[in-house]
């Protein structure tokens, strides 16, 4: 398929993502811009004027501005089925459930392709005083409009069936989180590179906070040296290659 392919993708910080896809659709992966103290202020307003987000689960360091950036300008908007009807309790009009193992093609696009898979962690929601249900948090697997295939583990544990995942969707792209504490640590991470049979990883989730220790230089010494480990300043963007050819 001869797209044009200007396509990147933008780390903001924490696990928060911008992707410029081959088609010209502008897709953010858990939307926490404005609190997220690693996003740098000039994608505050940017990181909005999407076409889709996606949200890996209800923890407010990944659903942080769903609702704010959801009414003020309607993107199309992915997540779980419980936390999908919590953002429609909110006053978001453009959602779209769905649940684990299933694939969505996004309206409006030709064709991106998500298909939401598991995540080893939890998933509530802190709505006022309240923690509620926000169903089962989970990762993505997302198919450009080439073919390339990008994926987004959420917030996990390592888990065997990362096997799976390699297996069905053979990602070109894995974004892992690494800090430790509240996910895997680099340790747990690397082992993750290798049920994943990864090519090509952006580690995440660290830095934010103290307490996120685990650090990409520990990372790296760990992953096997023939996986390209690309480490990302928040606003750095990454160029995406296009599909190979059969893939
Ligand atoms: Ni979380
Ligand atoms: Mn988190």
């Amino acid at each position: 398929m001869a797209l044009e392919n200007g396509s990147k993708i933008t780390y903001l910080g924490h696990s928060t993502f911008h992707i410029l896809t081959p088609g010209g659709k502008a897709m953010l992966i858990d939307p926490w811009v404005r609190n997220n103290p690693r996003c740098p202020a000039e994608w505050h307003s940017r990181a909005e004027n999407v076409d889709y987000i996606l949200v890996t689960h209800g923890h407010y360091d990944h659903i942080g501005d769903a609702v704010q950036i959801g009414v003020a300008c309607q993107p199309l908007t992915v997540a779980v089925y419980e936390t999908a009807v919590w953002l429609g309790g909110k006053g978001l009009t453009n959602v779209e459930d769905m649940n684990k193992g299933g694939t969505l093609a996004l309206a409006g696009s030709d064709t991106i392709r998500v298909t939401m898979v598991h995540a080893d962690h939890s998933c509530g929601i802190t709505d006022g005083d309240q923690i509620v249900y926000g169903g089962e948090a989970a990762g993505y697997v997302i198919e450009l409009e080439d073919g390339f295939r990008i994926y987004h583990a959420g917030d996990t544990a390592v888990f065997g069936d990362m096997r799976i995942i390699a297996e069905i969707y053979n990602p070109d792209l894995v974004l892992l989180p690494i800090g430790d504490r509240y996910v895997m640590s680099p340790q747990e991470a690397a082992f993750a590179t290798r049920l994943l049979n990864a090519r090509a990883v952006i580690p995440m989730h660290y830095a934010t906070y103290p307490v996120l220790t685990g650090a990409p230089e520990a990372f790296i010494k760990l992953v096997d040296p023939s996986v390209d480990v690309i480490v990302l300043e928040p606003g750095q963007a990454h160029k995406l290659p296009a599909a190979e050819e059969g893939d």
